[in-house]
C-alpha cells in the first residue's frame, strides 16, 4: 500500500539476520520483540495511511543500550526508525520497509526536577500527559499541550518540534528545551543535557536535533523549562458570524486580554458537525459559521475574569461573537478544549484523511478552505479548517469514503504552490516525516537544502536513522 501511493525504491541495507538478533539479545536482554502481532502496532501510522513490514522491534531502557544498538547497527549498515508514542501525522514514526524500530516505550523515568527552576529532565519516552500530572503535582505545567498527550513521548515532541495548543503563550521547543542528550548514528553519546538558561559556548548543537525527527540522532534524555501553574484559568467557547469577525475577535482578545490571553484556536462549522456526529459531543453554543476558543491563564481569579468580561461585552455588543459560554471549572474546561482537540479523532472517523498542516499570514488563513471547496466540489466529503489561529498556523483536512488518485491530484501540488505564494511553510508543526518530505523545496532554497542535506551526511553518514523521511529522496 505504502510503496503504491507514494513510489519509493528500498536502499541496500542489511537485512536483520538471527546473528542480529542474538547480537540485540545480549545488549538488551528480554527488550527484543519478535511478534508479529505487537509489531503490527508499530508498523502502522495513527492515521493508518502508511504501513512498514519491520520484523524487529527492540525497547532499550537506558541511552548505554541505545548506544550499543546504534553501533552494531552502524557497523553492520542495518537501518533504524526511532519511535515514540507514534502519533506522527507525516508517516514519520513507522518503517518503510523493513527498518529496525527503535522505540522509547521503556525510558520512561524523570530524572530530576528543580522546584525552584522549573526545570525537568526526563527520559525521552516520558508520555506527555504524565510529565504534566508529575510538574502540576509540584506547581508548574508543561510548556506544551496537544491532542496527542496521553500517548505522545517528550522525545517524540522534541523530534517533532511539535507546536500545539500552548505555543502562544510558552513559544516553540526551541526555547523551552534548555538540553537533550542524544545518541548520534554511530553510538556516540553526545551529552547536551546541561538546565541553563543562558550558554553562549558555541554553536547551539542540540537546536539541531529539535525538528529533525529522528533522521540526525536519537533523543535519549531532555532538559526542559517549566512555567508556573496558573491559578487561574478560564475558556471561552464563541461563535462567530465570519472569518472576519474571528480576526477581529483576535485582535479585541489580544489588546483587551493582555498578558492574560494563552490559547486562541479556531474551527469551522463543518468540524463541529464532525465531533457532534462521530463522537457525540455537544456543541455548547448556538449553530454558527466559525467557533473560536479563548483561554486566559494568570495569578488572579478575579483580575482575569474582570478583564475576559469587558472582552466578551465588547465582542457581543459589536457583533462580533454572536454565542458563548465561558468554563473556569476543570471538567468544563475540558469539555470545551475536547470539543477542538478531538478534530482530527472525528476526521479519521469520517474516511480517508488529506491532513495539512500549514502557516500562512493569518488575514488569508481561511481563503484557501473556501477556495477548496469550490475547487473539489462533490468530490471531497469534507473540506475543513481549523487550527491554532493565534500562531498563524491553519490545519486544512479533506475527506473522501476511500483514497482516490484523482481527488489528491487535484489537492497537489495545488495546496503546495498556494502555500509558497504567500511565502508560508507546507508544514507549520508536523514536520516532513515520509508523505511530505517531497514537499520541503515549497518553502526552503535549494541552498538550504543542501545545507540540509551536508548536515545529515556528516551525521549519519551511511544514512541509517529514519531513511526515506524528512529530505527528498537524492537523484
Ligand atoms: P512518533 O509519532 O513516534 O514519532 C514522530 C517522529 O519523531 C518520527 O519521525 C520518529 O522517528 C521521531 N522520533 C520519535 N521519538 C524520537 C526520539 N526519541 N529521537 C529521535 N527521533 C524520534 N502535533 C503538533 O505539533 N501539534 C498538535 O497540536 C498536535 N496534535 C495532535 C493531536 C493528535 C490527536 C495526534 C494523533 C497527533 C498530534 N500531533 C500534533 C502530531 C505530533 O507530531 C505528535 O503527536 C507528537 O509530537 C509526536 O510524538 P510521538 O512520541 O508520538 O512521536
Ligand atoms: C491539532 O491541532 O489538532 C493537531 O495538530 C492534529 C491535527 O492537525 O489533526
Ligand atoms: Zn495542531
Amino acid at each position: 500500500l505504502t510503496q503504491q501511493r507514494y513510489p519509493v525504491t528500498r536502499l541496500p541495507f542489511s537485512v536483520v539476520s538471527s546473528e542480529d538478533l542474538a547480537a540485540f539479545e545480549r545488549i538488551l536482554p528480554g527488550g527484543v520483540v519478535t511478534d508479529p502481532e505487537v509489531l503490527e502496532a508499530s508498523n502502522v501510522d495513527w492515521l493508518r495511511t502508511v504501513r512498514g513490514c519491520s520484523k524487529v522491534l527492540l525497547r532499550p531502557r537506558t541511552s548505554q543500550e541505545v548506544a550499543r544498538i546504534l553501533r552494531y547497527c552502524h557497523e553492520k549498515n542495518l537501518a533504524v526508525n526511532p519511535q515514540g508514542g507514534n502519533t506522527g501525522m507525516v508517516g514519520g514514526s513507522v518503517p518503510v520497509f523493513d527498518e529496525i524500530i527503535l522505540s522509547t516505550t521503556l525510558m520512561n523515568r524523570v530524572i530530576s526536577f528543580n522546584s525552584v527552576s522549573g526545570t525537568l529532565v526526563c527520559q525521552a519516552g516520558c508520555v506527555l500527559e504524565e510529565l504534566s500530572r508529575y510538574v502540576e503535582e509540584r506547581g508548574f505545567v508543561m510548556p506544551l499541550d496537544l491532542g496527542a498527550k496521553g500517548s505522545c513521548h517528550i522525545g517524540g515532541n522534541v523530534a517533532t518540534n511539535a507546536g500545539g495548543l500552548r505555543f502562544l503563550r510558552y513559544g516553540s521547543l526551541h526555547g523551552t528545551v534548555l538540553g537533550l542528550e542524544v545518541v548520534l548514528a554511530d553510538g556516540t553519546v553526545l551529552d547536551c543535557l546541561t538546565s541553563l538558561r543562558k550558554d553562549n559556548t558555541g554553536y547551539d548543537l542540540k537546536q539541531l536535533f529539535i525538528g529533525s525527527e529522528g533522521t540526525l540522532g536519537v533523543i535519549t534524555a531532555v532538559s526542559i523549562q517549566c512555567p508556573p501553574k496558573p491559578r487561574a484559568v478560564n475558556v471561552a467557547f464563541l461563535g462567530c458570524p465570519g472569518f472576519a469577525e474571528v480576526l477581529q475577535t483576535f485582535s479585541s482578545g489580544k489588546e483587551l486580554l493582555g498578558e492574560i490571553l494563552s490559547a486562541y484556536e479556531f474551527m469551522d462549522a463543518e468540524c463541529m458537525w464532525l465531533v457532534t456526529h462521530h463522537l457525540r459531543l455537544a456543541s455548547p453554543v448556538q449553530e454558527s459559521p466559525f467557533y473560536v476558543l479563548v483561554e486566559t491563564s494568570g495569578s488572579r481569579a478575579g483580575h482575569d475574569s474582570e478583564k475576559l468580561s469587558d472582552f466578551l461585552e465588547q465582542a457581543l455588543s459589536s457583533g462580533l461573537v454572536t454565542d458563548g459560554t465561558v468554563a473556569t471549572d476543570q471538567t468544563r474546561l475540558k469539555a470545551l478544549w475536547a470539543l477542538r482537540e478531538r478534530i482530527s479523532e472525528a476526521l479519521s472517523r469520517d474516511g480517508y484523511v488529506y491532513k495539512y498542516d500549514l502557516s500562512l499570514p493569518t488575514e488569508r488563513l481561511y481563503d484557501l478552505v473556501s477556495d477548496l471547496r469550490a475547487r473539489l466540489g462533490s468530490q471531497a466529503k469534507h473540506v475543513v479548517g481549523y487550527g491554532h489561529l493565534g500562531d498563524g498556523n491553519l490545519h486544512l483536512n479533506v475527506t473522501s469514503e476511500a483514497f482516490s488518485p484523482s481527488l489528491l491530484a487535484d489537492l497537489e501540488p495545488y495546496v503546495y504552490e498556494w502555500t509558497a505564494r504567500q511565502r508560508g511553510s507546507v508544514s507549520a508543526e508536523h514536520g516532513l516525516g515520509f508523505k511530505k518530505r517531497g514537499v520541503l523545496s515549497y518553502s526552503k532554497p535549494p541552498e538550504a537544502l543542501r545545507l540540509m542535506q551536508q548536515l545529515k551526511a556528516l551525521l549519519d553518514p551511511k544514512g541509517i536513522l529514519n531513511p526515506y523521511k524528512t529530505l527528498p529522496a537524492q537523484a
